[in-house]
């Protein structure tokens, strides 16, 4: 069965020529600093949800694209160089919704966004990253400048899919899983038949956001499972070192080759980038491969069973 999903559309709005949406919702994921399991010299977590009003005949997105985001204001480092455009560069954000919305209202485009922070040794704040601050607080009502949509490799699934699907996120990176496995298990664009896995890291309890929502969905789906990697909290099994996605994976075992040997597909999101090599060394040790690296990596890649969006 053909599905009845849109065209993949990219850049329709540029700089020159952005879009102008509203917020609906800005909504706080992660616990307040003095009640997190974060000690506080390593600083503060905080992650929101945020709702924007969008037109879907007007962006057209798909759940796995991303969305620039372009900050009010100039930015210092090229006022300071005498440049001629002192706008602030475009920043990506993976869409978080589902193609066509949670509901399918076919009106609102989401993103899963955390404050990108740095913190001395002492948990005090040496730097604040300029846009992801932004975002994170936004009031309801106010409008944000967007660009894109943006990417059109990270996709799932145009068509019927019988393989297993392997969602793999650290942090943030679980944004465009949440609107894939809305529209995978819930939404069924297009009939999906084998089992889906999202193995999600962060580094404490508490900062894997969304747990209710992917515990619901385990719940009504049989097809479905969710794991955590809890890297600062959960000792792995391999070497009693820090739990990472990548051992979380590694204790699938024999599903790893079944999934690629039948058409399954392995998406990555997420930091630090390279956090992919991880992974794919253990799709390596379980394919029995002789190639190398780069070549076993091109390869899944080019059969599209390997989707990789580190940043
Ligand atoms: C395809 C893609 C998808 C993405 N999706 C998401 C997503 O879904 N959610 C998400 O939260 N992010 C996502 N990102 C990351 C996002 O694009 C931004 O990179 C991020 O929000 C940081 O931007 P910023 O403007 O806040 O930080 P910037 O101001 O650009 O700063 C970047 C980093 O450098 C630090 N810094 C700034 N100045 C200094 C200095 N002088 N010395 C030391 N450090 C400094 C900042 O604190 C920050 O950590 C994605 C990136 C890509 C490429
Ligand atoms: N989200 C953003 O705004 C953003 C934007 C741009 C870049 N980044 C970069 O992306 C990285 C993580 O960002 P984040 O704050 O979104 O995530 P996060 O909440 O810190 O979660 C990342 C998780 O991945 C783990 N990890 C580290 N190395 C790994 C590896 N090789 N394989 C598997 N897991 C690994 C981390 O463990 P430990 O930390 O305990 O080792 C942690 O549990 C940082 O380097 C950050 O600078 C983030």
């Amino acid at each position: 069965m053909m599905s009845n999903l849109p065209e993949v559309q990219i850049n329709l709005f540029k700089k020159s020529n952005p879009l102008k949406a509203k917020v609906l919702k800005n909504i706080k994921l992660t616990p307040e600093k003095g009640s997190a399991k974060r000690p506080v010299q390593e600083g503060e977590t905080d992650i929101h949800r945020i709702i924007l009003s969008v037109d879907h005949n007007v962006y057209p997105y798909i759940v796995g694209q991303s969305a620039g985001v372009i900050p009010p204001g100039d930015d210092p480092k090229k006022v300071e160089k005498g440049s001629a455009d002192t706008a602030y560069t475009v920043r990506l954000y993976s869409i978080a919704s589902p193609t066509f919305s949670f509901g399918q209202s076919k009106n609102t485009l989401e993103f899963i966004i955390k404050r990108d922070n740095i913190y001395d040794e002492t948990g005090s704040l040496l730097h604040t990253g300029v846009c992801s601050n932004y975002i994170c607080d936004l009031q309801e009502g106010e409008e944000v400048i967007l660009t894109g949509p943006a990417g059109k490799k990270f996709l799932l699934p145009r068509e019927d899919f019988t393989g297993d699907i392997y969602f793999l996120a650290t942090g943030t990176g679980v944004a465009p899983f949440f609107g894939m496995t809305e529209e995978l298990l819930e939404q069924k664009l297009i009939r999906f038949q084998g089992n889906l896995t999202l193995i999600y890291g962060a580094p404490y309890s508490d900062e894997i956001v969304l747990r209710e929502y992917f515990q619901e969905m385990e719940r009504k789906h049989n097809n479905f499972r969710f794991i955590e990697a809890v890297s600062r909290e959960q000792k792995n099994s391999f070497d009693g070192g820090k739990m990472y996605i990548s051992h979380r994976l590694r204790e699938e075992g024999g599903k790893i080759p079944q999934a690629l040997n039948n058409n399954g597909k392995f998406f990555i999101c997420g930091g630090p980038k390279g956090m992919e090599k991880g992974i794919i060394e253990v799709l390596m040790d379980f394919a029995k491969t002789d190639l190398p690296y780069e070549e076993f990596k091109k390869d899944l890649e080019k059969k599209d069973q390997l989707l990789v969006e580190t940043y």
